[in-house]
């Protein structure tokens, strides 16, 4: 038998990519692929882009750069442009870089198998009216006690700094029994923490169920430990969702909840269509219910038009919410989106803010992680430490945990007395 050809893929982005890069790995292995860590030794490399800023798409190129020499001297690699900026550029990407052979948007990737034995360079960036789950084999690719499962795909929310409307297309949600199913295959192959992906993932309205009827539904399943769900949208955060939080035991103390701004006069240029106090109510809400949830969000900082006041505003709301972890981003212009018409911020003084607000999240984060010594915890262990009899795994909050357990398993779920903290992990010793 021949040897299997070698499929090397490159994820940027968010965890959907992450995601549609397994579910791609799965319908290449199909075809006869097998995974490989070297795109030196592939025959084909697979780059799985996001359009989200202008670094994370420029990438893109340089990595193209990077291939060329490779696909002169083998000529039959292929290359294969998948994601969102696969979407958002199209053709125009076999333009700049000739040596691409495959451009495929998140939408046709199931087709990829196909547009591989066509030959010739090929773009589809459709958004055909089949879901593209539908057409692929049931992930084999996932290994490992943590997994990430779309339930929802697409946004309708238009804000005006994004892309991602334009480059996953409207809100769908796939429906309830197939998530149930696959989420069975998932706990079968060793999964007991699986995250519930969207990009608007409390929109979901798979065949008239609620996130948080799907989430109730999935906690049926025995061995499934832990349940999460990302990224959600104030907007769209129902009653029965935060109930949920309340009285589900596998739906962890953990929400992202990006908020963008904590100035009201920037969330509506922002086109968000909600003011701080509807964010501080919601977050009240949820503390109501499980008051030790941890919270996370997403910043931008330097959106056209915002002041010094107006930033003062997002550092108050950082200082009120206290946040357990958070990102935060420059601004940055997308061509085709509303607010890219919009005189920018000079640089030096969104580099200034983006520091301030960074240097006042990584305090509040060293604080929740301070905070955790000499509790106990759930950790579900995730592999082998460096350190002889250490195991390595994520704590209920998603915090990552060093525990000294020399009879851990990779796949256990153990009660850990936390011992000490540093800025990005945490360290802890099993009780009996
Ligand atoms: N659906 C999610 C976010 C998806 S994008 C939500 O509604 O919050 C992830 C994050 O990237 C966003 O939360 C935002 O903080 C950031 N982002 C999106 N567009 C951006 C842009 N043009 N410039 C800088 N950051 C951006
Ligand atoms: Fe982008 Fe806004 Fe949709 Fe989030 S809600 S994906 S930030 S348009
Ligand atoms: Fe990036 Fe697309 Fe995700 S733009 S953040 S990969 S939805």
């Amino acid at each position: 038998m021949a040897d299997p050809k070698k499929l090397f893929i490159k994820t940027y982005g968010c965890q959907m990519n992450v995601y549609d890069s397994t579910r791609m790995a799965d319908a290449m292995a199909a075809d006869g692929y097998v995974t490989t860590e070297k795109a030196d030794d592939a025959d084909m490399v697979l780059i799985n882009t996001c359009h989200i800023r202008e670094k994370a798409s420029e990438k893109l190129f340089s990595d193209l750069g990077r291939l060329r020499p490779l696909k002169v001297a083998k000529p039959d690699l292929k290359i294969t442009v998948a994601g969102c900026v696969a979407q958002a550029e199209g053709a125009e990407i076999l333009r700049r870089a000739p040596q691409v052979d495959v451009v495929v948007g998140p939408q046709s990737y199931h087709r990829l198998p196909e547009m591989l034995r066509a030959g010739g360079q090929v773009v589809d960036t459709d958004f055909p009216a089949e879901d593209k789950f539908d057409h692929l084999p049931q992930g084999r690719g996932h290994s490992g006690p943590s997994a990430f499962l779309t339930v929802q795909e697409g946004c309708d929310k238009f804000c005006a700094f994004c892309v991602v409307p334009y480059t996953r297309g409207a809100e769908v949600s796939r429906p309830p029994e197939r998530l149930l199913a696959e989420a069975r295959a998932l706990v079968a192959r060793g999964a007991r923490d699986i995250s519930l992906l969207g990009q608007n993932v409390n929109a979901y309205h798979g065949d008239g169920w609620t996130l948080a009827r799907l989430i109730r539904a999935l906690a049926e399943i025995p061995d499934l430990l832990r349940i999460r769900y990302m990224t959600s949208h104030p907007n769209d955060m129902a009653d029965d969702l935060i109930a949920a939080h309340g009285d589900v035991p596998q739906l962890m103390p953990y929400l992202h909840l990006p908020v963008q701004s904590g100035s009201d006069r920037i969330l509506k240029a922002m086109n968000r269509k909600h003011t701080r106090d509807d964010y501080f109510r919601l977050i009240d809400r949820f503390r109501a219910v499980r008051p030790d949830i941890l919270l996370t969000s997403d910043f931008i900082v330097g959106f056209p038009g915002e002041t010094d006041a107006d930033f003062s505003q997002t550092v108050d709301l950082v200082e009120r919410v206290g946040y357990g972890m958070a990102y935060s981003f420059k601004y940055s212009a997308r061509p085709g989106t509303p607010a890219a018409e919009k005189a920018a911020v000079p640089d030096d003084v969104a580099d200034a803010r983006l520091q301030a607000l960074q240097s006042l999240l990584t305090s509040q984060q060293r604080a929740a992680q301070d905070a955790m010594v000499g509790r106990t915890v759930g950790v579900l262990y995730e592999k082998a430490g460096r350190m002889p009899g250490q195991m390595v795994g994520k704590s209920d909050h998603l915090q990552a945990v060093h525990v000294t357990d020399a009879n851990g398993k990779v796949g256990a779920l153990v009660q850990v007395r936390i011992t000490a903290s540093s800025a990005n992990s945490l360290a802890g010793v099993t009780i009996s």
